[in-house]
């Protein structure tokens, strides 16, 4: 039943229980059905519902979402409890969201614990609350407060539903304050669907619909939620009821309510294999070089609690690197994520140097050095020689080969990759590069201090870019080849945007700088496919000084250090270009650019998969979502993929090899995908 029912006096006790959210499946909704007519049969004065364990309850059990909806259904239920004669109060004491929110907002009165959040966050799952959400939040803390909390998804804390309106009061025992609410008093509160809705408020209605178009462009549920409160505002209650769940159950069918749900639950399955061993316990952590990236990877540590010896190879090198922490930690205060004390402990666990026997009991050292082998294994033979011999060394390498860095060590079955994403204390994703030799122990290191770090761990093998760069790297040949044949920088970022990408490849190199994508092809010059077409505007961008928005000129230009303008420079690069190798330029619509930059990607990402350096489709979609900007909402590189149909694909990426078939040679993944009639999801070798 997935919940429990006990009777104490004139009291009914019903406890959520479907650990460990207490999500609401089938088995609860007849659970709760059944305690509507047993309190009833009992004539108790009051049912208190509460959830057992951390949560009150955590929504709608999602993985029912791929299926159809089973009897009981949700708004039944809160109609249920909201219509009888025994009056149900929620003692909420823990997360209450989705449709856990929508139980509770059905009861007559809600009481929460002081660390209780209560929420319609549905959005977020490409849905609109399904169970009266849009309507009684409404009723209860009006309109600005109830578009705010469904458009955005944002959960309220306990103490902002009590000024909300959404609950009636916070005790530290929620259960116990429910059982003493006076008979008279519960009697007296008008159950929410009998409440007025709030008036029309066209500018608010505006307001919020602006935001979305910023913030959640491209995104369906959000403007629907909206649409539905709208609506409900001049409709009887039962017809706006009605309106939303027929809403609700339409969008719980389409691909961005799929994609949202399939990077829900992949997110929660990136963790270790069972069979790791158990990491050390990372006590202290070295972390090499106090550039950007170590800065960031030192302040993310710090930030935990953790003792960071950050090493640098000299006085200026230790000077920069503090410096670059302090202004992270300048940020954090500006932001107010930081308090004064906060900010002195953070400093006060940091200790830059270039003394490595600082770092002589540090259980794991994270290497962020310049990109350069030799630089590299100068640096591991120094954390060889001093720290413990069984501490684990990291290198945050980009795309150098970690095999070869292990090699340079005494151990090699401590070294693997720990590829952080600039800023590192921000972005989400940690590749975890296990080398040839890595050890399981060194594996589940990694794994522990991306758990630390609130990271999505993902492990890549060994490859010039592991997953993501690699794949990234595919899509920025394509986009320079639509450019050289017959686009602009412009069109294929605004191509690329449109198809939900905050920015496109083009902005993207003008922020991190044209000197790494030009440095990375110096590198790749000794083992690039000679047969492979080389695009060269690049490297004349490089060549004219052109190296993004910190020189105020790059793919755009940047006058007086504001935005960005079209160059027609740049453009006419395209022209001299085309003309020196003879090739008549064409005209791309924006279906035709989005479509070869994402079938370049998606043909790479197949060979990755191929090869084995992505162990899953869905480790791919958490690469391409946290990593590198592709819309959260179309699923993930593979996911989106898969809804186009791997023929589909097969037959697009076949015609464009007639242009050019070495860069259209079709991965054998997805022929094989195409042979065996799979999917890129269910692909695994034969
Ligand atoms: N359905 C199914 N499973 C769920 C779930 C849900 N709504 N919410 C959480 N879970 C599962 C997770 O997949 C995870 O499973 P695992 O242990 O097998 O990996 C487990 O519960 C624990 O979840 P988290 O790892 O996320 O635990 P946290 O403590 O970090 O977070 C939480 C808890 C804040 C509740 C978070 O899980 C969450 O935000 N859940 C989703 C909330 C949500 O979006 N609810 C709306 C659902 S749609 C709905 O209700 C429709 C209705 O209007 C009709």
């Amino acid at each position: 039943m997935s919940l429990t029912m006990r009777a104490d006096g004139l009291t009914g006790f019903v406890t959520l229980d479907n650990p460990p959210v207490n999500a609401i499946g089938k088995a609860m909704r007849d659970g709760l059905m059944e305690a509507v007519k047993w309190a009833e049969a009992e004539n108790f004065d009051r049912v208190i519902v509460t959830g057992a364990g951390r949560a009150f309850a955590a929504g709608a059990d999602a993985k029912e979402f791929d299926g159809a909806a089973l009897e009981p259904f949700l708004p039944d239920v809160c109609d249920a409890i909201e219509r009888s004669f025994v009056p149900w109060i929620a003692a909420i004491n823990g997360v209450a969201l989705g449709g856990g929110a929508e139980i509770a907002l059905a009861c007559r009165m809600r009481i929460a614990g002081p660390k209780a959040q209560i929420g319609l966050p549905e959005v977020t799952l490409g849905v609109i609350p399904g169970a009266g959400g849009t309507q009684r939040a409404m009723r209860l803390c009006g309109l600005g407060k109830a578009l705010d909390m469904i458009a955005f998804g944002r959960p309220l804390r306990a103490a902002d539903a009590l000024k909300a309106g959404l609950i009636h009061a916070i005790e530290d025992d929620p259960v116990d304050a429910a059982d003493m609410v006076n008979t008279e008093e519960l009697g007296c509160v008008v159950p929410t669907w009998e409440l007025p809705p709030p008036a029309h408020d066209a500018a608010a209605f505006a307001a919020v619909r602006d935001a979305l178009a910023k913030r959640a462009p491209g995104q369906v549920a959000p403007l629907r939620a909206v649409d539905v409160i709208e609506q409900g505002l001049s409709l009887e209650f039962a017809e706006a009821m009605a309106l939303e769940r027929a809403t609700f159950l339409e969008l719980k069918q389409g691909n961005q309510s799929r994609a949202l749900r399939h990077m829900f639950f992949a997110e929660r399955a990136a963790k270790p294999p069972k069979d790791l061993p158990h990491a050390p316990e990372l006590t202290e952590i070295a972390v090499v070089g106090g550039g950007t990236m170590g800065a960031g990877i030192a302040y993310a540590c710090v930030s935990l609690g953790l003792p960071v010896t950050l090493l640098e190879s000299d006085t200026d090198g230790v000077e920069r690197a503090t410096h670059n922490v302090g202004k992270l930690i300048e940020a954090g205060i500006a932001r107010g994520r930081l308090s004064k004390d906060g900010a002195q402990g953070l400093r006060d666990r940091l200790t830059a140097t270039s003394d490595y026997t600082k770092a002589a009991n540090a259980p794991l050292a994270i290497e962020a050095a310049f990109e350069d082998m030799e630089v590299k294994k100068a640096i591991f033979a120094q954390l060889d020689a001093t720290l413990p011999p069984d501490a684990v060394l990291a290198t945050n390498t980009s795309y150098l080969d970690v095999d070869e860095i292990a090699a340079s060590t005494r151990d090699p079955s401590r070294v693997l990759g720990l590829h952080f994403f600039a800023p590192a204390h921000i972005m989400r994703l940690l590749e975890i590069v296990k080398g040839a030799q890595t050890s399981d122990r060194a594996l589940s290191t990694g794994y522990a201090l991306g758990k630390l770090l609130k990271k999505v761990p993902v492990v890549a093998g060994v490859c010039d870019g592991f997953i993501g760069n690699r794949i990234y790297a595919r899509y920025r040949e394509a986009s320079d080849t639509v450019f050289m044949d017959g686009s602009t920088p412009w069109d294929i970022d605004e191509a690329m945007v449109n198809f939900g990408y905050a920015m496109g490849p083009y902005e993207v190199q003008d922020l991190s700088g044209l000197d790494i994508g030009h440095a990375a092809r110096r590198r790749q010059d000794a083992t690039r496919d000679p047969n492979r077409r080389y695009i060269p505007i690049a490297d004349r961008m490089y060549e004219l000084g052109k190296l993004g928005k910190k020189v105020g000129a790059g793919w755009y230009r940047y006058p007086g250090g504001g935005g960005k303008v079209e160059d027609p420079i740049v453009a006419d690069l395209a022209l001299e270009e085309a003309h020196f190798a003879g090739i008549e330029r064409t005209e791309y619509e924006e279906h035709e650019i989005t479509e070869r930059l994402l079938l370049a990607m998606i043909n790479e990402a197949a060979d990755v998969l191929a090869e084995g350096i992505a162990q899953s489709a869905a480790d791919i979609d958490l690469v391409t979502v946290f990593g590198y900007g592709f819309p959260r909402w179309r699923g993930g590189l593979m996911h989106y993929a898969d809804t186009l149909g791997v023929p589909h694909i097969v037959e697009r990426i076949t015609a464009l090899q007639a242009e050019d078939p070495v860069a259209w040679k079709l991965s054998p993944v997805l022929s094989d995908c195409a042979d065996r009639g799979l999917s890129l999801a269910e692909w695994s070798p034969a």
